[in-house]
């Protein structure tokens, strides 16, 4: 019974999604988009969505030798001469004082008006036990992910109001945004505080018809990710590798495609997008669908969930337990 309730599930979501995704459009035509991040990863991939749409493209990011090859990529990738598109690029750390990013982002509009999207991709990861993650990694996941965020958010948001027209944020959470996981002490923290301001942010805004999105990528193929894998202990890839790693392309269209249609929540792939459903909680509700499919599924979802932090715990015992034997055969 259980099983075909489902698969029953199971196959109206990819109907939804076939439906979704397949031909849905957005048109940035003649907007300037601004993407923190925008030289590497996820954020590069929105850069390339948005120029090849037709927008005025601006970009932050830390690195000035990458922006320069990054700007010289995205010109090349302009959808038409017409549309007389920019690619403006910002050397500049979201953690820097407000008062430096508030400038910045004065003079990106003083060149392409106010910003109409926004996409803070700009983040960092670090995986380790909660015992061995160095102190300081605690606030720097916080200055980067969540108060660099907030930074960039602020510095577009007066512009972004007064012209009336709307607009949109996106933020850009995890799927360790929504549950904490072994190894992710200094990281989930910080998504979870993306969901948090997300959602006063979305309340705040509707009235300014200015949509606040969170995208929840699972495991990407960027640099990033790279990197996170370093340190990661062997538990969190053991639970994580099931998730699959998806292309930085992928995660960038579908985050693009919702948040240009007024969606708050945006999911790849199935299990990413039950593990949202399961924690929405208090979310707001952008579409009816995702009302129904949320209430009707709670609780089956809940009993996958229950079987999947089982067979979490099964890896983690198994693990210590080999860890044990190591110590006894040395
Ligand atoms: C799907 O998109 C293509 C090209 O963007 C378009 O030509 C086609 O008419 C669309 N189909 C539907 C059913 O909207
Ligand atoms: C980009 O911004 C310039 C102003 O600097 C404007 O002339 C041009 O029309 C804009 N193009 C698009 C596609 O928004
Ligand atoms: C809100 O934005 C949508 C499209 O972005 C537009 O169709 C609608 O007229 C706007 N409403 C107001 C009150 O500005």
């Amino acid at each position: 019974m259980l099983f075909y309730l489902i698969l029953f599930l199971i196959a109206i979501v990819l109907i939804v999604y076939k439906y979704l995704y397949s031909n849905k459009s957005y048109d940035l035509k003649a907007k300037h988009v601004l993407i923190t991040g925008g030289t590497k990863g996820i954020g590069y991939s929105v850069a390339v969505l948005a120029i090849e749409s037709g927008a005025n493209v601006s970009i932050i990011a830390r690195n000035a030798e990458d922006l320069e090859t990054t700007k010289m990529a995205l010109l090349k990738k302009c959808s038409s001469n017409e549309l007389k598109q920019k690619v403006l690029t910002f050397s500049l750390d979201v953690t820097s004082d407000y008062y430096d990013i508030e400038k910045t982002v004065t003079e990106a509009e003083a060149v392409c008006g106010p910003i109409n999207a926004l996409f803070c991709c700009a983040g960092t990861a670090v995986s380790l036990r909660f015992e061995e993650t160095p102190i300081d990694e605690f606030k720097r996941m916080v200055d980067i992910n969540y108060l660099g965020t907030v930074n960039v958010i602020k510095a577009c948001l007066p512009s972004m109001k007064s012209t009336g027209k709307g607009g949109n944020i996106v933020l850009f959470s995890s799927i360790a945004g929504v549950f904490g996981l072994y190894g992710y002490s200094a990281y989930s923290p910080s998504k979870f505080a993306i969901v948090g301001l997300a959602q006063c942010l979305a309340m705040e805004l509707k009235t300014y018809n200015i949509s606040v999105c969170v995208s929840y990528p699972p495991d990407t193929d960027t640099p990033g990710f790279e990197h996170e894998q370093i340190t990661k202990p062997i538990e969190t890839k053991l639970i994580s590798d099931a998730g699959g790693l998806y292309s930085p392309d992928i995660v960038a269209k579908h985050t693009m495609i919702d948040a240009m249609s007024g969606k708050f929540h945006s999911t790849v792939g199935f299990e990413s997008w039950m593990i949202r459903t399961l924690c929405c909680g208090m979310s707001p509700i952008t579409s009816t669908l995702d009302a129904v499919l949320q209430v009707l599924s709670m609780g089956l979802f809940r009993i996958v969930g229950l079987i999947f932090l089982r067979k979490c715990d099964s890896i983690i015992k198994k693990c210590s337990q080999e860890k044990q034997l190591n110590k006894k055969s040395q």
